[in-house]
């Protein structure tokens, strides 16, 4: 049972007594951040290698690293239902068919440990992850101006409660403040969110046929878009 009277969005960390964050921290506080420079956020140099990244956010006052696993644990578990849950509901997210738990688990886990990715989360009122989206980053030295939208995700018992235009609104605060200039993004040809990412201002690219093979053994389209954030 999922109930939200004040929809809560944050970025998605994991804060570890004494500091350092045990996953993808999303560097706030206005400065730009590009990957190889001493106090960048940690993304991958071009050899592959991560950088010195800043410290992460140190652990609330009294949280103990069984407060802070236990919190980490529960987010996977959850962010795992909402997954499973788009995936059963026909989203073309990844998946034919919905993974088990313990595989969207497991996949939640490698992609927030990636460096070049950072999350965000809509809590509902008990502070259960009911909806998520990330950008990835690049580290190609000539691409450090842009990132990709991925895994806009919001649970099916939670959807109609504005996570989606509060997650991208969000994302697209941090990628100016990040200094970022472009943003893409594709999704599958007809879906409700192809055209949801029309109205919020996103210009279509064009479509690739036969992209994503989808239940049922069909292979649909997915349509590409781009965002020019510019200076502010
Ligand atoms: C697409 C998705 C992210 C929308 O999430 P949401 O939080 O429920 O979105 P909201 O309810 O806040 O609605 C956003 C807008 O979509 C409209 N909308 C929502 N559901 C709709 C529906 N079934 N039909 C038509 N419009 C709909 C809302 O009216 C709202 O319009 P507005 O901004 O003009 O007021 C969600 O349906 C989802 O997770 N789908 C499965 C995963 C997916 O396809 N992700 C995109 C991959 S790129």
């Amino acid at each position: 049972m999922v109930t939200v009277t004040a929809m809560r969005i944050e970025p998605l960390t994991f804060p570890a007594p004494g500091g350092g964050a045990l996953v993808s921290p999303p560097s706030r506080g206005g400065s730009a951040v590009r990957p190889g420079r001493p106090g960048g956020s940690g993304r991958p140099g071009q050899d592959g290698r991560p950088t010195p990244g800043r410290p992460g956010p140190s652990a609330p006052a009294g949280l103990s690293l069984l407060d802070s696993l236990a919190a980490r644990t529960a987010d996977l578990s959850h962010l795992a239902d909402v997954l499973i849950d788009c995936v059963q509901g026909g989203a073309s997210v990844g998946w034919v068919k919905a993974p088990t738990k313990e595989a969207a688990t497991a996949w939640w886990s490698a992609f927030l440990a990636d460096p070049e990715h950072r999350t965000w989360v809509g809590r509902d009122d008990s502070g259960r992850i009911v909806a998520t989206a990330s950008l990835a980053l690049t580290s190609k030295d000539n691409g450090v101006h842009r990132a990709e939208v991925v895994k806009l995700l919001v649970h099916r018992q939670a959807r109609g409660h504005r996570f989606a235009p509060g997650l991208m609104a969000t994302i697209e605060r941090f990628a100016r403040t990040e200094g970022l200039s472009l943003l893409t993004l594709d999704t599958e040809t007809g879906s409700l969110a192809e055209s949801l990412y029309r109205r919020w201002g996103w210009t279509e690219v064009g479509a690739v046929p036969g992209f994503a093979r989808v239940a049922g053994g069909a292979l649909v389209s997915t349509t590409i878009f781009y965002k020019q954030l510019g200076a502010r």
